[in-house]
């Protein structure tokens, strides 16, 4: 009988498997039986079938990386980006434009059923009132008009951070609808922050304050592999019906805040305190 929890005979690919959530996520894939062919920008320490180089920011780069892996995959991981200390545009680049590039490259060569899993973030929390603005630049396909567009809208694009995510969360639901007859899934996680080597970005940009704000359900930070389970979750064939999620990962602190359970007003004065 199937395992609808296992990995074993699946073949995977994981974007972002250097470090972080990603190599997480990779660790967990190969122990349960996948064969995992990971792709980054630097190599990942993790024992895979295959590493590839890749630079999400570059089309290119993508194209050839996707071809040189080569075959078809079960399902598809994306765990890489960049915090906002890099150039807004970077940020755009890796965040949204290059996973979704690298996504539609691996689509033609996705068995059916199939199952793409991506990370977003918290900060991409804010998309449902945003959603117009995010589906006119989701409709744009080349990667210059698209870049051209992010230019003439430097305001909604800000630091690129919010926006890439928004995008993303976006891009997810869409593509859960597009795809569903056709058997391949799409779900991405809004993880609250997580001490991997980004998170010395993010105390440059909030400080520790407002980092800390985001452990008020639990008191504490959770660990990568935290992060890079729920994506292993909904990449299996026991999450056959979950698509089109975009889930927070945060032990309740966005329903905390939606709900008014969580004070934001106290957590924020309390984070001003500290960052002083
Ligand atoms: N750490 C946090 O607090 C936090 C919170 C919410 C969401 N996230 C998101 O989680 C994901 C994973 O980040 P992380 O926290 O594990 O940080 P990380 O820095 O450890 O991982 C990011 C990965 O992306 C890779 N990468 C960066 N630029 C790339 C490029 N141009 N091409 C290919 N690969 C590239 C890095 O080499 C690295 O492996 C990111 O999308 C991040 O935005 C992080």
């Amino acid at each position: 009988m199937t395992n609808i929890w296992s990995y074993e005979g699946k073949r995977v690919a994981i974007v972002g498997c250097f470090s972080g959530m990603g190599e997480a996520c990779a660790r967990e894939l190969v122990k349960l039986g996948a064969e995992v062919h990971g792709a980054d920008i630097r190599e990942s320490p993790v024992n895979l079938a295959s590493f590839t180089q890749v630079d999400l920011k570059d089309w290119s780069s993508i194209d050839k990386a996707v071809a040189g892996i080569g075959g078809e995959i079960d399902a598809l991981f994306n765990c890489a980006g960049l915090p906002q200390t890099f150039p807004a545009l970077d940020v755009m680049r890796v965040n949204f434009m290059g996973i979704r590039h690298w996504t539609e490259q691996w689509l033609p060569k996705m068995k059916r059923p199939g199952a793409v899993a991506s990370i977003s973030s918290l900060a991409g929390m804010g998309w449902l009132q945003n959603v117009p603005l995010l589906k006119e630049a989701i409709a744009i396909d080349g990667e210059k008009e698209l870049i051209a567009w992010f230019e003439s809208h430097q305001e909604a694009v800000g630091d690129g951070y919010g926006f890439s995510k928004q995008l993303l969360n976006a891009w997810t639901q869409i593509q859960a609808v597009k795809y569903a007859k056709e058997g391949i899934r799409f779900n991405v996680t809004m993880p609250s922050p997580v001490k991997t080597p980004m998170y010395k970005d993010f105390q440059q940009v909030a400080g520790d304050g407002v980092l800390n704000a985001f452990t008020a359900p639990t008191g504490r930070f959770c660990d990568p592999a935290e992060q890079g389970n729920p994506l292993v979750y909904l990449n299996s064939d026991a999450a056959s019906f979950i698509s089109g999620v975009a889930l927070p990962v945060d032990h309740g602190f966005f329903g905390g805040v939606v709900t008014g359970e969580l004070n934001v007003q106290e957590l924020l004065a309390q984070a001003a305190a500290a960052n002083a």
